[in-house]
């Protein structure tokens, strides 16, 4: 069988929270959840689908290395592996009112360097019912994965997660 990991950061937010309403969705053994700083790279052929979380906490600290955002360094860490032949399901959580020109920017990035390596980006989210004016995480009415505000809109985030699950449930299964 297939394997899935959700890796997610930053720990002890939204992103965590809604990274335990994910894997929730699935049967229980099927998935293995793990902050991206706690994943030993080594096991990452072990896993034949991801879901990656993540925040978008302004644009710069996608550009320092060094700053404290564990997906620079897994991508970092990650920069010669190949990811030919693995899925990849992404979540980002923002804010669409006070970030409407960059609501889930990190959603772009994850996609840039999921496909540099190889990988496959799967799970697009529409972006009706979202108000904003611009996102690196989205083109032609898509968001490159699930689009969460849990500022402003969390009443719809189950709703969101149980129904973009489903899609990347069949998306892994192909
Ligand atoms: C300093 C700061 C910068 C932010 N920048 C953005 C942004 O550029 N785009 C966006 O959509 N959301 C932005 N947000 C909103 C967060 O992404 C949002 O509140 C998210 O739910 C935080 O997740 P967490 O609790 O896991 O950290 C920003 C929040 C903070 C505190």
């Amino acid at each position: 069988m297939k394997k899935t990991a959700l890796l997610y950061w930053a720990p002890g937010g939204n992103v965590e929270k809604a990274a335990h309403s994910i894997v929730a969705q699935f049967e229980q053994g099927t998935i293995e959840l793990k902050d991206v700083a706690g994943f030993d790279l080594k096991r990452l052929n072990e896993f034949d689908q991801f879901i990656f979380g993540c925040a978008t906490i302004g644009a710069e600290i996608w550009l320092d290395a060094k700053a404290d955002n564990k997906w620079n360094e897994f991508f970092v860490k990650t920069e010669q592996l190949s990811f030919a032949g693995k899925k990849f399901a992404l979540y980002g959580l923002g804010d669409q009112v006070k970030y409407p020109d960059y609501f889930v920017d990190s959603l772009g990035y994850l996609k840039t360097e999921i496909e540099k390596r190889g990988g496959t980006i799967v799970g697009e989210w529409p972006t009706a019912g979202y108000s904003f004016t611009d996102s690196e995480g989205a083109e032609k009415g898509m968001f490159y994965g699930l689009a969460l505000d849990e500022d402003h809109q969390p009443e719809l985030s189950h709703e969101r997660i149980v129904k973009w699950v489903a899609l990347v449930k069949q998306a892994f299964s192909k």
